[in-house]
């Protein structure tokens, strides 16, 4: 057998001390799918007595993460930390400037800084690797770099983010509002006390980047992304997309349209018998079409310390094997800039609920407002009648074209009937 691969990991964390258990749990069958035993050298984390569920005394400590890049032996560095920036991007640069391989989970740091990245890392001969930076421990960055090679990808899409899947499925099932869903989950700490990352669409928006470009074969654009979380999703919202039979998912889709490529992450109502409705609670689901595949669809647990070490020991692997593919699938310096698709050409069908005072003429003026623009509406649902009260009304439209949906909204918000501010969510066809 040849020499160990010996890694230095830093952070120590849900992930990190994930990623030491496994290393320590799998080490026979690792050491033997790698053609070599993978040791864990050097760690470094904040708090030195914090206990990480394994045994950490044959491994040299560093407080300073920084250190672990200039220790001679040490192959791979395995970034756990965390951000975009800070000691996790300065200890990857480090990484690379010294030729050592590096495996990260940090998806902020991929979609901020990605290309670069990539560029150094091939420049220096190493590799760059993170598989657990999108969906956790489902293999969807392997999947489409490798499995999928022989095609050309037209749409990526899926569920990225298990603390919104979980609360919208819970939302769902036992009929409560977001809000309460949302303090429920942050007790059970399947929510960070800082829930906008998660509930802002931000995290999928990092998730979505970073798979655009390893799809499509271009450099990671964030501010490309279009986002919008799941705050204003409510109640209401949920049944009637049952009535209609959808279900709602916060989705990251990229695809290829003839305005470019369109990035966007969004709350979207999905036929319920598609298989990414059926991806409930923390789980993530993506599913990727090919033209010679056709549509391939992945399940799994996004999250959580061991779905996560599963990733990044597949990563150690091919680099303990030797196994070197290009961080996005082709070498960096041919990621091609594909231009973005606007938004505001978005081209889709979308379901409106408005409150409205129900009195006559209301269904009236609102018609006229879609007209006026071109939108063509498909259904209409009002359940029972409240003279002079409040009513919910919903609307479904043909296929339309975003800019002009959001002028009839804007019209429509004006009229003196319509009580609250309408909602919209896109209507998907998968
Ligand atoms: N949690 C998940 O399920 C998951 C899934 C996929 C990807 N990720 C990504 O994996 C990375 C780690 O996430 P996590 O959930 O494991 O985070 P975490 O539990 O907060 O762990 C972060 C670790 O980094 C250490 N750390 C913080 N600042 C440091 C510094 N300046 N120098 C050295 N160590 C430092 C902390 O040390 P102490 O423990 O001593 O405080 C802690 O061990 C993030 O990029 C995250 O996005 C996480």
């Amino acid at each position: 057998m040849k020499p160990p691969l010996k890694i230095a990991i830093a952070g120590l964390g849900t992930v990190g001390a994930g990623t030491l258990q496994l290393l320590e749990r799998q080490a026979e069958r690792l050491a033997v799918r790698a053609g070599r035993p993978i040791v864990v050298t050097a760690v470094s984390a904040r708090n030195r007595r914090a206990d990480r569920g394994a045994n950490l005394s044959a491994m040299r400590w560093c407080d300073d993460a920084l250190e672990l890049a200039a220790i001679p032996e040490i192959d791979v560095i395995v970034e756990l930390i965390g951000g975009s920036d800070g000691v996790a991007r300065q200890l990857v640069e480090a990484a690379l400037a010294a030729k050592k391989h590096v495996v990260t989970a940090n998806k902020a740091l991929m979609a901020h800084h990605g290309t670069q990245l990539a560029k150094a890392a091939e420049k220096q001969g190493v590799a760059l690797a993170f598989e657990a930076a999108v969906a956790g421990g489902i293999p969807i960055i392997k999947t489409l770099r490798e499995g999928l090679a022989g095609n050309r990808i037209s749409r990526v899409y899926g569920i990225l983010n298990g603390t919104t899947n979980y609360i919208l499925t819970t939302m769902r099932e036992s009929g409560r509002e977001f809000a309460e869903v949302l303090a429920e989950a942050q007790k059970l700490g399947y929510a960070e006390a800082d829930p906008s990352f998660d509930i802002d669409g931000v995290d999928a928006s990092h998730k979505l980047a970073i798979l655009a470009s390893v799809a499509f074969g271009r450099p990671v654009d964030l501010a490309g992304v279009y986002t919008e979380g799941i705050r204003h999703v409510s109640r209401l919202d949920i049944d009637f997309a049952e009535e209609l039979g959808y279900r709602i998912k916060l989705l990251g889709i990229a695809r290829l349209t003839e305005n470019g490529l369109e990035q966007r992450v969004h709350p979207c109502m999905v036929k319920r018998a598609t298989p990414i409705a059926a991806v409930e609670g923390v789980f993530n689901g993506i599913v990727t079409e090919g033209d010679f595949v056709g549509r391939v669809v992945l399940e799994g647990r996004g999250a959580g310390a061991h779905p996560t070490a599963s990733a990044v020991a597949a990563d150690l692997v091919d680099i303990a094997a030797g196994r070197r593919i290009p961080a996005f699938g082709v070498p960096a310096t041919s990621l091609e800039n594909l231009p973005g698709a606007p938004m505001e050409n978005h081209r889709g069908a979308y379901y409106i609920r408005l409150m409205v005072l129900d009195q006559p003429g209301v269904i009236a003026d609102i018609a006229a407002a879609l007209r006026d623009q071109l939108v063509s509406m498909e259904s209409m649902i009002q359940h029972g009648r409240a003279p002079g009260e409040a009513v919910p009304i919903v609307l479904t439209t043909h296929d339309t074209v975003e800019a002009a949906m959001q002028r009839a909204l804007d019209a429509i918000a004006k009229l003196g009937t319509v009580l609250e501010p309408p909602r919209m969510i896109r209507i998907e066809d998968f």
